[in-house]
């Protein structure tokens, strides 16, 4: 836990004094997925029913012998049923009428584009599986993914998935140091990288960082290399270990029997960052997994059998995996993946390529919502996103502010929204809007999804009455949940599950107003949430500390108006350092290249004391104050209260 308890939402009352209320079309209301308020009814009254009923939209080998095994904070869904996860986002849907229906419309960023429909995805995922055998891999064996947007890194989730090896996506702006934590936890045997990515027309070394990696991961035997970038990545290949994917591919069949998985089976490992130690392996399992993302996905997203669904995430994230590949997929849905950023070549690309496809449901973050609000409502107002039907946010709180703006400049007054809050933890949407069922208000996630239970509590774990704030925890198992921390199960029970006996905690504060409806407040751990991106004050420290002139750092998050928040960080130099300009950019880059540029602190600020406990224990909810230009909160438990006043005043000075 943090110091402090302090959100990214301080003007709380401003927030729940949001009085507009969206009622859904009637037109959208008729045709709705979600149907009718019997929905929640029915899922509350019989929880395992409910899932049952759901995981038949899945095609089972066997079926399961009991739907949920709770046994707190232990969790097996669909016990005793096996099924393949690619079988069910691609095989089925090839051999059926949507054989020739593109699955995934690939827009790439320097004009390159690619369709693969359900029965060329088939075959390129069973030759690419094909492949991943002729490697020596086998069922149980982990696969260490690390590639920018392009197919074949869905081509290679699901090839995985054939064959029953989980996968271990790292996202491709993370540095060599993060790509070799990963893989030396995850002990992967193989890894799939690319010669480069394309970023605004700069090329990213994904194998040059794949090499450095490389130096110190013993489990590693073999690299596939994506030949995405050609001669301007410098790629060099190392003989005996590195093939490229076309030769790997090159004779392989195009047949590939799907492995039966045991519904327990773990299908992938997503590292993500705590509050302290080392990012953490979570961990994904077959069968609940895949009902609970398709589940939310058909729901949430409302999605038609001819509509195009874009959501606008990083595969190398949560998002991606749950609603880029398997939810989208596993619904036979056409999913459009984009490879570059919203500003290249111009600031009117995401809204070109929704033109251009005639998207129909569009899902983005509200960092970017914030972006483009600061462009201008004239780069949206220059095309046609007549097709839009449905607009979704994940990743952060979105103010009211930015909800009204999308809702007016994208959704042109037309398009419900749904705000989803979810984790990397719980791999499905637990809380969201039913669209056409449930009206919204700006900057709440409305409530939880059928059959998913949360509630707000004090420190004692006391549910606390409508308008207070306190922890979100869910009081219930959903079926997507994550089962355990690679390696480490005592931190899965520790961090999440220690809390509140039988609670779930998520590390978000949260509110319920007089219409039970949930307002997320941010983290009230050391999590940072930068642009969406999860990053914890701790990483960034160990980063900064691990520099030869820097003696300690205390890094926080600090309210932002377009990345929610930015890194600010308090360093103490070494004896006979001295600060300068120079110093600070060399410790930003310093970050950057240690964690990834998502990293990389926003401030740096040196001072000759940190405020510290008694304890010795580093105030960060002081800093955050310092920052954030307030009052200082209360400094009684200080060692030295001097040291706080002097920093907020040479703050202020220099800032
Ligand atoms: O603080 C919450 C915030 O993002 C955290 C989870 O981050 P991550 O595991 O990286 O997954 C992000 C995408 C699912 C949460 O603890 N968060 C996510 N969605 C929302 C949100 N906060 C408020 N509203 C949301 N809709």
């Amino acid at each position: 836990m943090g110091d402090g308890g302090a959100t990214q939402r301080e003007s709380l009352e401003a927030l729940l004094q949001e009085a507009r209320l969206f009622r859904p079309a009637p037109e959208f209301s008729k045709n709705a997925n979600a149907g009718d308020a019997e929905i929640y009814a029915r899922a509350a009254k019989d929880l395992e029913g409910f899932w049952a009923d759901e995981a038949k939209r899945l095609d089972w080998i066997e079926p399961w012998k009991k739907v949920l095994e709770w046994d707190a904070p232990w969790a097996e869904w669909f016990v005793g049923g096996k099924l393949n996860v690619a079988a069910n986002c691609v095989d089925r849907h090839a051999a059926s009428a949507r054989r020739n229906k593109a699955a995934i419309i690939w827009e790439g960023e320097p004009g390159d584009t690619r369709v693969l429909t359900f029965g060329m995805l088939q075959r390129e995922v069973n030759r690419f599986a094909n492949g991943l055998k002729s490697l020596g891999v086998k069922k149980g064996e982990r696969v260490a993914i690390y590639m920018g947007m392009i197919p074949e890194l869905a081509i290679t989730m699901l090839a995985c998935a054939k064959i029953g090896a989980p996968h271990s996506v790292v996202f491709g702006g993370f540095s060599a140091e993060s790509l070799r934590e990963r893989i030396n936890d995850a002990q992967a045997k193989v890894l799939i990288t690319a010669d480069g990515a394309w970023r605004r027309g700069n090329v990213v070394p994904l194998k040059a960082n794949a090499d450095a990696a490389l130096e110190g991961t013993p489990s590693i035997e073999k690299v596939v290399v994506v030949d995405r970038v050609g001669k301007q990545a410098n790629a060099t290949m190392k003989a005996g270990r590195d093939v490229t994917w076309d030769e790997l591919v090159k004779d392989a069949s195009d047949k590939c029997a799907a492995e039966p998985m045991d519904a327990e089976d773990m299908l992938y490992i997503l590292y993500t960052s705590g509050t302290t130690g080392k990012p953490k392996g979570v961990v994904h399992t077959t069968a609940g997994y895949l009902v609970g993302v398709s589940t939310t996905h058909h729901y949430i997203f409302d999605v038609k059998e001819n509509d195009v669904y874009w959501c606008t995430a990083d595969i190398g994230w949560v998002t991606g995996h749950s609603y880029i590949v398997y939810g989208p997929l596993a619904n036979g849905c056409t999913s459009l993946m984009y490879e570059g950023s919203p500003d290249y070549p111009d600031r009117g690309r995401f809204w070109s390529v929704v033109s251009k496809y005639g998207v129909n449901i569009f899902y983005t973050a509200p960092t970017a919502i914030r972006t483009f609000m600061r462009w201008g409502r004239e780069w949206p107002a220059r095309y046609d996103l007549s097709s839009l039907r449905l607009l979704g946010t994940v990743g952060e709180p979105i103010n009211p502010e930015a909800w009204i703006w999308y809702h007016e400049n994208i959704g042109r007054q037309r398009c419900p929204i749904v705000d989803t809050w979810w984790q990397t933890e719980t791999g499905m949407v637990l809380m969201s809007p039913l669209p056409g069922l449930v009206p919204t208000k700006p900057g709440s996630a409305t409530r939880p999804f059928p059959g998913v239970e949360a509630d707000v509590v004090d420190e004692k774990g006391r549910t606390v009455p409508p308008g207070a704030g306190g922890y979100l925890v869910l009081t219930k198992p959903w079926p997507a949940m994550f089962r355990t921390i690679y390696g480490d199960p005592e931190r899965y029970v520790r961090q999440y599950w220690s809390r509140y006996e039988g609670k779930y905690f998520t590390g978000d504060g949260a509110k319920r107003d007089e219409d039970s409806y949930f307002w997320l407040l941010g983290r009230v751990d050391d999590v940072m949430n930068v642009a969406g991106h999860r990053i914890s004050t701790y990483e960034v420290e160990s980063a900064l500390v691990d520099h030869d002139s820097v003696a300690e750092a205390a890094v926080i998050g600090k309210t932002d108006a377009i990345k929610g928040q930015a890194i600010a960080s308090f360093v103490t130099l070494k004896e006979g350092t001295l600060p300068s300009d120079a110093l600070k950019r060399e410790l930003r880059e310093h970050v950057a290249a240690r964690i990834g540029s998502i990293a990389r602190p926003d401030e740096i600020f040196f001072t000759s004391e940190l405020p510290k406990t008694r304890s010795a224990k580093i105030m960060r909810r002081l800093l955050r104050d310092i920052a954030e230009g307030r009052l200082l909160g209360d400094t009684t438990t200080l060692a030295d209260s001097a040291v706080v006043g002097k920093l907020k005043q040479q703050y202020e000075e220099e800032g």
